[in-house]
Formats: C-alpha cells, structure tokens, sequence
C-alpha cells in the first residue's frame, strides 16, 4: 500500500495547525511572563506540536521529557509506567505539561499526579487534541488548554501514529478502519 492509501480524510490541516499552535503559544506567553516555566512533553506523539509549540513561546522557558507506556492492547489494566523520567527539578517550577492527545484519559491522569508530587509551583494540561467521548466517567481529568477538540476517530499525524506509522505527516487525518485493525 502507498503511503497516503490508508487514509480516509484530512480533519485537520496544516495550515489550522500552525494557526492554533501559534494562538495557543501566545495566550500560554501572556499568562505565564516572567515566569520561566517548564514545559513537559509527554514522549513520542507529541515531538512536532512540541516543537512547533516552543518555537512560538515566546519568553524564557526550560523544556524536558517523560515517557509512559500503557499496557494498551493487552489485557489493559490501566497501569502505566515510566520509561522516561524527566531531569529538571520541578519542586517550586510553573510546570505545564504538553500532550498530543487526550484520549481515555489514563495516561495523562497518570503524568498528572506524577508530576504533582513533585511539588510544582503549578502544574497545568496543555493538549492539542481532545477526544471527550473516549473519557472514562471514572477519570477526572482535563486540559487547561486544548487546540482542537475532536470525534471519536482514530487519528495519526503531527505526531501522532498508528502501529508507529504516519507521525510525520504535516497534518492531522483519520485512520481508515482496514490500517489499525490489521
Ligand atoms: P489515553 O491514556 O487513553 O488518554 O491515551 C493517550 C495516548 O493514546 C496518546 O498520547 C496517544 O499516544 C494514544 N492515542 C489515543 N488516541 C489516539 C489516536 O486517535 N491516534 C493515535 N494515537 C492515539
Ligand atoms: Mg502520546
């Protein structure tokens, strides 16, 4: 199959992209000036919109990284583990953890309270997807700034994959069934 075949649209283009990472990155500058903060992006889907997201910050700011496996696919307990840690001392830091997609939930939650206890000065969600009608009722979780709000379609793109394939599109498209299910 050619590249592009397992494609079925294009929901998000790369020119809405740039637009709202640019818009988010500005709103995220004025509310946290001069406060030097540290921006967690959650290893792998995120790597793009991080990248374009700090290029557009637009004063001081440290950068890290963390990576949570979850044992999706199998017999899923919601656990999830750190195969990542992050470096930067976070006691005391305005810590704004970036994600690319807010799914079930789980993974996020997790970061969340792990990061928590690390003592931030604050710690705030900033995902450029959302997919509310995936949430479980059972985890409260939600992000402080989202790009796009989404259907419950499997997406791949800016970052994100199917079976590790796509990240590198420059948009956001929906998976044809046939591709995941393989
Ligand atoms: P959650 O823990 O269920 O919220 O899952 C979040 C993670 O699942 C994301 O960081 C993605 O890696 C992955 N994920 C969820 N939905 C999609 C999708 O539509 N396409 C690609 N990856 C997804
Ligand atoms: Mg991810």
């Amino acid at each position: 199959m050619e590249f592009k075949e397992g494609l079925s649209e294009i929901l998000l283009t790369e020119e809405q992209i740039q637009a709202r990472v640019r818009e988010m990155a500005a709103q995220i500058s004025e509310e946290y000036r001069g406060k030097d903060p540290v921006f967690v992006g959650v290893l792998r889907g995120v790597v793009v919109f991080f990248s374009d997201f700090i290029r557009h910050f637009d004063d001081f700011c440290q950068i890290d990284f963390m990576c949570v496996s979850s044992y999706r696919g199998t017999q899923s307990t919601g656990e999830c583990i750190i195969t990542k840690d992050v470096s930067i001392e976070l006691r005391n830091r305005h810590v704004i953890i970036l994600e690319d997609i807010l799914d079930t939930g789980k993974s996020l939650d997790f970061c969340y309270n792990y990061l928590l206890a690390k003592k931030p000065a604050s710690l705030k969600i900033c995902t450029l997807l959302d997919k509310p009608d995936r949430r479980k009722p059972w985890i409260d979780i939600k992000a402080d700034y989202t790009g796009f709000v989404i259907p419950d379609k499997f997406v791949v793109g800016y970052g994100l994959d199917c079976n590790e394939r796509y990240r590198n599109l420059p948009y956001v498209a929906v998976v044809k069934p046939e591709v995941y299910e393989k």
